[in-house]
């Protein structure tokens, strides 16, 4: 899960600049994503992922056992990009619902990379998301994502890169 973790704080980090919705609005005259989900955000973040994913890579040809599938670079793309795919559709629905940009959305703030990068994992690379996310994965994944969501918050917003702490 660490290429679909890292995009999100090396979005917050990086990020700025021209937003993905260009500034435009939705019929309903609110923006169609808002001023936080911007192209250098969305660049700087896949990179990122892809680095850490292609370093796990490396490591794991040497560590894993014959039948389980090698991660390869649809599996850590999958990871990476979905995320914040994840993210951005989660900012699309935000605005639907009215709330503003780094407004809280309980649940949805924090599972938004949870739930693209396991779907675009399934979709670009089936045979690693079969072998791997199974049942007791999928739970600790949901445990642990909220409490790192948490943590990362809060050092970014004590860093000044994030305007408030969730
Ligand atoms: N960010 C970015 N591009 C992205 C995602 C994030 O530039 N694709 C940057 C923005 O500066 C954003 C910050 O990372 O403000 C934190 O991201 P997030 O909490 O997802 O955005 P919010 O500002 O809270 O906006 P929203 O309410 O739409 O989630
Ligand atoms: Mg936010």
């Amino acid at each position: 899960m660490l290429p679909a973790y890292v995009p999100n704080p090396v979005a917050a980090i990086f990020g700025g600049g021209t937003p993905i919705d260009l500034g435009r609005k939705a019929g309903d005259g609110r923006r169609i994503l808002g001023d936080g989900k911007t192209y250098r955000g969305l660049l700087a973040g896949v990179f990122s992922g892809l680095l850490v994913g292609f370093a796990e890579i490396v490591c794991s040809g040497a560590g894993l056992p014959g039948w389980l599938p090698v991660p390869t670079v649809s599996t850590i793309l999958a990871l990476a990009l979905g995320a914040l795919l994840g993210d951005i559709a989660k900012s699309f629905f935000k605005r639907r619902f009215g709330k503003e940009r780094g407004e809280k959305w309980f649940l949805a703030d924090q599972y938004d990379l949870v739930f693209g990068s396991l779907l675009l994992l399934a979709l670009l690379s089936p045979g690693w998301f079969i072998a791997y996310i199974t049942l007791p994965v999928l739970v600790a994944i949901l445990i642990i994502t909220p409490i790192l969501h948490r943590a990362a918050n809060i050092i970014g917003y004590s860093l000044g890169v994030k305007d408030v702490p969730w």
